[in-house]
């Protein structure tokens, strides 16, 4: 996690960076610093948001055309001003911001200690910024050399920017394993952790890979790797619009990417369903669906909501494509040494395309000669670069922490796989295949339905904020979604929340249910609704409070439940994709009433890009 700025150019930095590191603080945000090279290398920071940086450098001279900038999410050292990036060496040579982690830093710190080093802050990074002072030093070299030299000794993740008190018209940029996208201007260049701080200067950007280091002038950059080969810089054009990043009169990110999934679903599928012929094609899939369709079985990986939208995945495939899945958390599939087939497809799901645990599980997938593909929203982050093929959702910049208009893309994404291999399988028939595609062609008029309701949701969030437990129930393809709507509580509004089968109440948690136990049900018309009903019975017979998301007329539960919202009927294979709405909006308005930062909820960042 964490953002990164920096710039080079004939501008004043400050404002710049200043405005970049508030387009990144959905990246973390404990901390923040920023540092210029103005005849001498001057660094501000404190603990806070951004917003507290700003008042901490106040009136003091702050000027200058080159400098960097952090916004921190800390994983070595408590949030604190020492702790807060950036970080100088000790006899003030270099001073370095860095996303991810130095895995032998303890290693390198006692050798630097022995070799007369102190260290001011607990962090990793400040690890990295002596050693580089310290090869620079013992072996008289130039700034360039002294940092590879040094990132050849590192273990672990580091997107760097890096200033010399000895070069003051050169801004250093690395990569390995957290991403760095640089943006290229007129006598000048732009650095950030994803192309949000650059699009409104410029559409042109480099995207840094691992092992890259970049060394930039105002007119000039010389891109070369770890191993001082010269590199040819790919320049490409970014397909981002300003407009996205912005709030546009809503009052949160996650409240406008909650309205936005109408046009996020439909720009997902735009040009995948041909609506004359309702034909389905997924042109990055292209050369290797013959081996998909064949495929023995089917991996998908992901973390947190990509994991959910896994199991979502895994329910649609397998229903209607007949080849069997496995759903794993990329963290434990990484680590538990899996059997791993060559003829395995592995479906890699990710928002930000940036995920650690799921990068390194995709590495490792690889390495046993699995075939292994992407689902992902940002164009150019690290996964897509990492696979053999994939399908981008298109639901435009994700800044909410929590994720919304992503999980209903990646449902949408894993929705046209399934049915597009079913179609191939002929597990697919006509009739099945129609009403999908139509019900796929009606959900963004379905889920504007929905969003009307959310003037009845937030009141009935009003009986739920005070809660300390939620029970979340759901069978089938809304079992997932009862995972999701449990997370989304969690995550924003810090209610404890379980996400539950709906039958295995009767394992265990039904001992929760009391007066006080708000139980959230998904309840829509489908082919396990009576078993679902059944399950309500059991809770209000132990006075448990029932919210029910029922399908649109629904009568029998309209009795039962306390309270019921109401959503539009849809193909069962589509239903995840509609009863999370509803479930988006209560977490939403929940965490609102309960005063909680819902776009930056505590100790969370939108992209893990650490372990
Ligand atoms: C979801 O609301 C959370 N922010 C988190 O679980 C997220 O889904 C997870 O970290 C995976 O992120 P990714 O999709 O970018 O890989
Ligand atoms: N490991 C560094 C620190 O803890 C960077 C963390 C990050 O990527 O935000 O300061």
């Amino acid at each position: 996690m964490c953002g990164i700025v920096g710039y080079i150019g004939n501008r004043e930095a400050l404002p710049i960076l200043l405005k970049g590191l508030k387009r990144l603080e959905y990246r973390g945000y404990d901390s923040a610093g920023v540092a210029l090279n103005n005849g001498g290398i001057k660094i501000f920071k404190c603990q806070g948001k951004v917003a507290d940086l700003e008042n901490h450098i106040g009136t003091q001279n702050a000027s200058g055309s080159i400098g960097m900038g952090h916004t921190r999410w800390a994983t070595h050292g408590v949030p604190n001003d020492i702790n807060a990036h950036p970080h100088s060496s000790q006899k003030g040579h270099f001073t370095l911001i860095h996303n991810g982690i130095i895995e032998n830093y303890a290693e390198l710190k006692s050798k630097l200690q022995h070799r007369g080093y102190e260290f001011k802050s607990d962090t990793d990074t400040e690890v990295l910024v002596n050693l580089i002072e310290y090869i620079y030093l013992k072996g008289n070299i130039t700034p360039e050399i002294a940092i590879r030299l040094a990132l050849s000794k590192v273990e672990g993740a580091y997107g760097l920017v890096i200033l010399c008190d000895k070069e003051p018209e050169t801004i250093f940029a690395a990569r390995k394993g957290s991403p760095l996208v640089i943006g290229v201007g007129d006598n000048e260049y732009f650095l950030a952790s994803d192309a949000t701080p650059i699009v409104e200067y410029t559409k042109s950007v480099i995207y840094l890979n691992d092992n890259d280091v970049a060394v930039i002038k105002k007119n000039e950059l010389k891109l070369k790797n770890i191993k001082n080969d010269i590199l040819t810089p790919k320049i490409q054009k970014l397909d981002l619009e300003l407009g996205q990043i912005d709030k546009n009169g809503f009052d949160h990110f996650m409240l406008k990417e909650i309205y936005e999934q109408p046009k996020s679903i439909l720009d997902t599928y735009r040009g995948r369903i041909n609506t004359n012929s309702n034909e389905l094609t997924l042109g990055g899939l292209y050369d290797i669906l013959p081996k998909i369709e064949h495929a023995r079985r089917i991996i998908i990986i992901g973390c947190g909501t990509s994991w959910h939208a896994g199991m979502v995945g895994e329910y649609l495939i397998e229903e209607l494509a007949r080849i069997p899945v496995e759903v794993e958390y990329a963290s434990e599939f990484r680590y538990r040494n899996p059997i791993l087939y060559k003829d395995d497809i592995v479906i890699a799901i990710s928002q930000s395309g940036e995920t650690a645990d799921t990068l390194a599980a995709i590495k490792m997938a690889k390495e046993a000669g699995a075939t292994v593909l992407g689902i992902c929203n940002v164009v150019g982050s690290s996964i897509p670069r990492e696979t053999d093929g994939g399908v981008y959702t298109h639901a435009g910049p994700e800044i909410g922490v929590a994720s919304t208009k992503a999980f209903t893309a990646q449902v949408t994404v894993l929705t046209m796989i399934a049915i597009l291999l079913g179609r191939r399988r002929k597990t697919v028939d006509d009739n099945l295949y129609s009403s999908l595609i139509n019900g796929l062609l009606a959900l963004p008029e379905k889920i504007e339905e929905v969003l009307k309701s959310n003037d009845i949701i937030k009141e009935v969030s009003s009986h739920f904020y005070e809660a300390t437990n939620c029970l979340y129930l759901g069978r089938g393809y809304l079992f997932p979604v009862a995972l999701e709507g449990a997370l989304k509580l969690k995550e924003i509004s810090y209610i404890h929340a379980e996400g539950y089968p709906a039958a295995e109440m009767k394992h265990g948690p039904i001992a929760l249910i009391d007066e006080k136990m708000p139980v959230i049900v998904i309840a829509t018309k489908d082919s396990s609704y009576d078993k679902v009903v059944s399950n309500i019975q059991e809770v209000k017979a132990r006075k448990g409070i029932v919210l029910a998301i029922v399908t649109k007329g629904d009568t029998v539960i309209k009795n039962m439940a306390d309270y019921v919202i109401e959503i539009p009927e849809t193909p069962e294979q589509l239903s995840a994709l509609l009863s999370v709405i509803p479930l988006q909006l209560l977490s939403y308005h929940i965490a609102i009433m309960r005063g909680c930062n819902v776009d930056q909820p505590r100790n969370l960042a939108k992209s893990v890009t650490v372990e």
